[in-house]
């Protein structure tokens, strides 16, 4: 099989401007309260500053005022008791806030969660492409604009922080958190990550009712592990970690933001979370990071595995500020335990007091800095406006930009509205939980209606075409008959992190054959690939008479047809290098042979 014509200008490509973070403001400031408050807290206060425990573990709410809590976070899997809508998740994060300002100094809690395509773990909010299809955009005002829209919705929840933007550069796509990267190239990601922080917190981290606190995760080189196996070992000597995988972070910082979570992965063997070279020397002392560091999802415990008062020690010395614990008191590792052995290692001197402040003082100026001491009350707009009209148009944009056509025979498409016969197959095409992916609801993402209010690309296919146009849906293609032009969704089912983790990243067998019966029935054959990174499309590519990369689009379908169906033109550039085997796999890799290369679009 030939490889179509490359029209890439990867020097295009690569003018990559910093423009957008210069009116950016970085952290600072607040010291004459942040001090004060800091002088009249005891150790159990502080401590309590330091604990970020997950909502599920937090059988009893009431231990938000009896550890002094300083942060409380929903995982991928911890919804509220009562139900998943905006009022559901507001109600919730309000339960714990309330115990927060009855303690002595009423300080508020800041509640976290992982809103990395959209605030997508509630019912009904607007759903993003995933970062990967972000990255295809180029477009970083259109991200900002993206990023202030997920503020408003996580900020309607009486949330005000997200653990965004990962601003990983992976390297390897077989790494199951490919899609959650812009792209493998340091620059772009550099570039579009600045945009998000900024469009997260607004120009500076602020007591506006919108401005919610920024994560630039995961640090570092999260992206560079060893065979792309999620939590594993980055190996390369300094230069090359600087070089690849650090811009982002000094563009983050650049921007304002407010925290930065410590990576899983190792480098060169050792844990990122004990490493003070890499956490304290190079983001706190060289770059003058000024907010604060989270830690991962239980990610201490693997410093020692036998040891949690040595895994305590070891982060909280390398520089970690705030600690994310998934285990209630029923369970090891829990967070009366962490409290109860930091208490000790400060009684002990093996961690410093100087160290607990510097870490308290941190979180405080950022929850100063965000006016929580003046109100932590919610706008009632700001909790009606989740999922509207308004914000899912900003999402139809962003898919609509995302879409990098990767083939295009005698210019199947644009498709004209008034065709007569079109046969729509292959389960994606009517099933939104495929269509938005991982971090959709739940943690794993899922089949079906997950969200409510999207639009599923058949849906959106039914709005666009004429009243005469008769659309047949059949998901194993076994309607085929007469059509003029058959639309074929395959590509990857939802997944998250280390279950993503894939040996062979080629279509499925059953997706090639669907596409194989579409041609043979003569009609022009679309394909739509709904993917979390470039697979290896065997026949399939040569099989379609178009083919468009459209990555894990979100909620919006109309995004999709409004490209489709000619109404605005494709411009999405593949953000990361495609492979053309999986024997070479890993960009900057001499043996990879490029499908297609980074940059690669066609426009018609
Ligand atoms: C992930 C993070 C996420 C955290 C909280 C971890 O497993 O690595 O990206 O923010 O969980 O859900
Ligand atoms: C949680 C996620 C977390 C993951 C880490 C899941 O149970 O819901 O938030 O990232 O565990 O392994």
């Amino acid at each position: 099989m030939k490889n179509p014509p490359l029209t890439v200008t990867i020097a295009t490509a690569l003018l990559i401007s910093m423009t957008n973070i210069l009116h950016a403001v970085p952290l600072s400031g607040h010291e004459p309260e942040t001090e004060a408050l800091l002088a009249q807290m005891t150790l159990d206060e502080k401590i309590g500053q330091m604990v970020q425990v997950d909502s599920a573990a937090l059988k009893n709410k009431e231990d938000v005022k009896t550890y002094f809590l300083g942060s409380v976070l929903s995982g991928g899997n911890s919804d509220p008791d009562n139900g998943n809508t905006a009022q559901d998740w507001l109600k919730f994060t309000d339960s714990f806030q309330t115990y927060a300002l009855q303690t002595r100094l009423k300080i508020p809690i800041l509640y976290g969660i992982d809103a990395v395509h959209g605030h997508n773990n509630i019912d009904g909010a607007t759903v993003f492409p995933h970062n990967i299809g972000l990255g295809a955009t180029r477009d970083a005002k259109l991200i900002e604009r993206a990023e202030r829209v997920t503020a408003g919705e996580v900020a309607g929840t009486g949330i005000r922080w997200a653990f965004a933007p990962c601003v990983t550069v992976p390297q390897n796509p077989r790494w199951g958190r490919t899609y959650e990267g812009y792209s493998d190239n340091t620059a772009l990601v550099t570039k579009l990550g600045a945009a998000a922080v900024i469009g997260l917190q607004g120009e500076k981290l602020s007591a506006e009712p919108t401005s919610v606190l920024a994560c630039a995760k995961h640090f570092i080189g999260d992206g560079g592990t060893e065979n792309g196996i999620d939590q594993g070992n980055t190996i390369c000597d300094e230069a090359t970690l600087r070089k690849l995988y650090l811009p982002p972070y000094v563009a983050a910082i650049k921007a304002g933001v407010g925290s930065i979570m410590v990576s899983y992965n190792s480098w060169n063997g050792a844990k990122m979370h004990g490493n003070r070279h890499l956490l304290t020397d190079m983001l706190k002392n060289e770059l003058g990071f000024r907010g604060f560091l989270v830690s991962d999802w239980a990610a201490i415990d693997q410093i020692d595995s036998n040891n949690y008062r040595h895994c305590i020690e070891e982060s909280i010395n390398a520089g970690l500020d705030m600690i994310m614990i998934p285990n209630g008191p029923d369970k090891p590792n829990n967070y009366v335990q962490f409290i109860n052995d930091l208490k000790a290692l400060v009684a002990e001197g093996k961690v410093p007091q100087s160290r607990v402040d510097d870490a308290v003082r941190r979180i405080l100026r950022v929850k100063i800095q965000m006016g929580l001491f003046q109100t932590t009350a919610t706008d009632p707009a700001l909790t009606a406006a989740v999922g509207s009209p308004e914000h899912r148009e900003v999402a139809r944009q962003c898919v609509r930009e995302s879409l990098v056509l990767l083939k295009n025979d005698n210019h199947c498409l644009p498709l004209s509205k008034k065709i007569s016969r079109l046969a729509v197959v292959g389960v994606g095409a009517d099933d939104l939980g495929i269509q938005c992916g991982g971090w959709t609801v739940d943690w794993q993402g899922g089949r079906g209606n997950v969200t409510r209010g999207g639009t599923t690309l058949l849906a959106a296919l039914k709005q666009t075409v004429s009243p005469e146009t008769q659309i047949t849906f059949s998901p194993d293609g076994s309607d085929l008959k007469n059509a003029d032009a058959i639309i074929a969704v395959v590509g990857e089912l939802p997944y998250a992190e280390m279950k993503g983790d894939r040996e062979h990243l080629d279509l499925s067998p059953e997706d090639i054959a669907l596409i194989a019966r579409a041609k043979a029935t003569g009609a022009p054959v679309v394909t739509i690939l709904y993917s979390g990174r470039p697979l290896n499309l065997g026949s399939a590519l040569e099989d379609s008479t178009a083919f468009v990369a459209a990555w894990l689009p979100g909620s919006e379908g109309l995004g999709m047809t409004d490209v489709l169906f000619g109404s605005q033109k494709f411009t999405g550039k593949l953000p990361r290098v495609w492979p053309a085997d999986n024997g070479h796999l890993v960009t900057g890799d001499p043996g990879v042979k490029p499908q297609f290369p980074f940059g690669f679009g066609l426009t018609d």
